[in-house]
């Protein structure tokens, strides 16, 4: 018998597994995927690991979070320092000096505040009511128009005006030549890739892959003593109150037979007529070299195109509206009255979680439960 049957062998499964192997608890991992990692799941093709379910940067300011991690990872130097491609104009992002120099011209810090106010002050926006009118009062003319109008409209399914100006609060605007995306303390990709990682998680535990917990539910909550389910909570339920709904990604893959694709491992196209919002290029993630630290001849890119999800596709960003927000209360309303069964993770809580977060969050649920 078993003490916890793990649903999932995602960043919260792999972790509370950890965690209570190492108090003493006998844990089986099962995963309905061929592999072990969920979304973080990264596969290793022409030497390159490819970031399978979508990019995947770890940052976090929990150093407690970092000291975790880095028992089954090193990490490189990676920074995030992404680009934004405007019809083949270059820009810096997020929006820094190199940003307003190309755009502008400008030199100094103040040049930039000055121009982006006059832009502000051009506009006349008071009281913004929609997307487009809020980005405008907080960047001006020039940034919307090149930098965020494309890509949001690309992102979302329809015009920046049709969108609520609540989706931007604020915009970072950054009068430094920093460009590091991600303001954290740690932050860097585990070499090797975040399989290893999780495979070193899940070092002597028993995980079985190809295994759907719905196929065999009786005969596996028969195994053990309490259940950590963090799948769909909906699909938990069998949907009975409702689909909970999510935004979804689609990504192309292609293999390049050449060494350099485009210099850098994001590049976000900022226009509306580019169909897709970005290209990953895998291997710069890892500075283009192998594990043996060698070159590598060839490049992987993935294009990203943002795309309407309906019931059985991946479900990747939970949609945070007033609907599915009260179908989820009433769906955790069930969940704790289960008594066997705990619900935690990205799925399970119908909630994004960053990396770091749902590390914390599993490390939280592990001492409060063992
Ligand atoms: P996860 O989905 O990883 O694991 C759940 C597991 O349960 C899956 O393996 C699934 O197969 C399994 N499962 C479900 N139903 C089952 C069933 N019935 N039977 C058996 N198994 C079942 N974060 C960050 O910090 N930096 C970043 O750059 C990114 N980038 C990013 C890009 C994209 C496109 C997304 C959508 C998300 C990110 N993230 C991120 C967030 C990151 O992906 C997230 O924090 C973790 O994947 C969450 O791990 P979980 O274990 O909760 O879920």
């Amino acid at each position: 018998m078993y003490d916890y049957l793990i649903v999932g062998s995602g960043l919260f499964g792999a972790v509370f597994a950890r965690q209570a192997t190492d108090a003493g608890k006998k844990v089986l991992v099962i995963d309905k995927r061929p592999n072990i990692a969920g979304n973080v799941y990264t596969e290793k093709i022409e030497g390159i690991h490819v970031h399978k379910y979508g990019a995947h940067i770890f940052h976090t300011n929990m150093k407690h979070v970092w000291d975790y991690v880095t028992k089954f990872a090193t990490f490189n130097r990676f920074t995030n320092s992404p680009v934004a491609n405007y019809h083949g104009e270059l820009y810096s992002l997020p929006f820094n000096m190199y940003t307003f120099n190309k755009m502008w011209g400008v030199v100094t810090p103040e040049e930039a505040a000055a121009k982006i106010e006059e832009q502000k002050k051009e506009a006349g926006i008071t009281e913004p009511k929609n997307l487009e009118e809020q980005a405008i009062s907080l960047v001006g003319t020039d940034i919307y128009e090149k930098l965020i109008k494309g890509y949001t409209q690309k992102q979302w399914g329809r015009p920046c005006t049709e969108l609520p100006a609540f989706i931007i609060k604020r915009l970072p605007v950054r009068l430094t030549f920093d460009n590091n995306y991600f303001n954290a303390l740690y932050q860097g990709i585990p070499v090797g890739g975040y399989t290893k990682m999780v495979e070193n998680m899940l070092d002597g535990i028993e995980v079985r892959l190809n295994t759907d917990y719905f196929e065999n539910k009786a005969e596996l909550d028969a195994l053990a003593e309490k259940v950590v389910y963090t799948g769909p909570i909906d699909a938990f339920f069998d949907f009975k109150l409702g689909t909970l709904e999510y935004r979804s990604v689609r990504f192309e893959n292609e293999t390049l037979d050449k060494p350099n694709f485009q210099g850098n491992a994001a590049v976000n196209y900022t226009d509306a007529e580019t169909p897709w919002t970005r290209i990953i290029e895998h291997k710069w993630f890892e500075f283009g070299k192998d594990d043996e630290g060698n070159d590598i001849p060839k490049t992987i890119i993935s294009r990203e195109y943002s795309s309407e999800w309906k019931p059985g596709d991946e479900p990747y960003y939970p949609v945070n509206d007033e609907k599915n927000g009260k179908l989820y209360e009433q769906y955790k309303q069930l969940a704790d009255k289960e008594e066997k069964v705990l619900f935690g993770g990205r799925l399970g809580e119908y909630k994004y979680y960053d990396m770091d977060a749902v590390i914390d969050s599993a490390l939280k649920f592990a001492e409060k439960e063992l």
